[in-house]
């Protein structure tokens, strides 16, 4: 297949997970993917594997949470391969979990704050900017089903995601006649680093919530978040798509 053939896709977390997923399925269809993450080792091997695997890639150590460092990125990529067609925004942390309101720390709700709703809007900001005089774009946000319903224990966590879903909704509209669509995704727990440290009460509690009781899959994400950033995905924008085993049915 070749959906996103002369596509550029700017992917930030794509060293690991989610991101490393969705820029290996829009790589293997024709696409050239710009990898940022703060991880430089995780970066370097992602960025071997995908070039063994034939892919084009470029790599970009950053944190989300740097303007200065974003603006960089983005003048990079454009650099290399002009215009930037995609932008899915992966980077993300889950911080404390099983922490009650009261035993979760000022700075750690911060740290939150900084990587996943600061880092969210710093490279939606930039990925505007990029895609605006060109008249085209697609813009995905990766929410939570944290930010949808709150998870008890993640304060932090389900704050920072729902602040994401509030960033989807409002941009989709401004840009809604701009060629530009800007969509969010909900995913339940999946299979990832991201939960390898997560307490196993925590996740027992969620994947209890999930009717098809199991972790989703990162292929499955991917697959999903690729037609909503391909060109056939043309009537829908500040919508929040879910992907959770059929625990949100809203
Ligand atoms: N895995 C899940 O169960 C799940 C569920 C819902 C939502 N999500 C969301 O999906 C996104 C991807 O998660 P994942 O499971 O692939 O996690 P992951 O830990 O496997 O990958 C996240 C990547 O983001 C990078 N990153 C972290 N902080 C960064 C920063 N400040 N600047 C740049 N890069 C940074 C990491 O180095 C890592 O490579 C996150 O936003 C996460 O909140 C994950």
């Amino acid at each position: 297949m070749s959906r996103f053939k002369n596509q550029v896709a700017f992917i930030s977390g794509g060293a690991d997970g989610l991101g490393k997923g969705i820029a290996a399925l829009i790589a293997s269809e024709g696409g050239k993917v710009a990898l940022l993450d703060s991880n430089p080792f995780k970066l370097e091997q992602t960025e071997s594997e995908f070039k063994l695997a034939g892919y084009e890639v470029m790599t970009i150590v950053a944190d989300v949470t740097s303007e200065q460092s974003i603006v960089s990125a983005y003048e990079e990529v454009g650099k290399k391969y002009g215009q930037i067609h995609i932008m899915v925004n992966c980077a993300g942390i889950v911080g404390p979990t099983s922490t009650k309101i009261t035993d979760y720390s000022t700075e750690d709700f911060d740290r939150l704050y900084q990587v996943n709703q600061r880092g969210t809007f710093l490279m939606t900001k930039y990925a505007v900017k990029a895609m605006e005089p060109f008249g085209y774009g697609r813009i995905l946000l990766i929410a939570s089903m944290a930010g949808k319903e709150g998870n008890p224990g993640m304060i932090g966590y389900s704050a920072s995601k729902a602040a994401v879903i509030g960033i989807v909704k409002s941009i989709g509209k401004e840009y809604a006649t701009a060629g530009i669509t800007i969509n969010g995704l909900a995913p339940a727990v999946i299979k990832t680093a991201m939960n390898a440290d997560t307490d196993p009460r925590q996740l027992e509690y969620m994947v209890a919530k999930i009717p098809m009781g199991r972790l989703g899959e990162i292929d499955e994400v991917a697959k999903l978040s690729a037609w909503i950033v391909s060109e056939e995905c043309t009537f829908t924008t500040g919508f929040l798509f879910d992907i959770s085993g059929g625990r949100a049915t809203y």
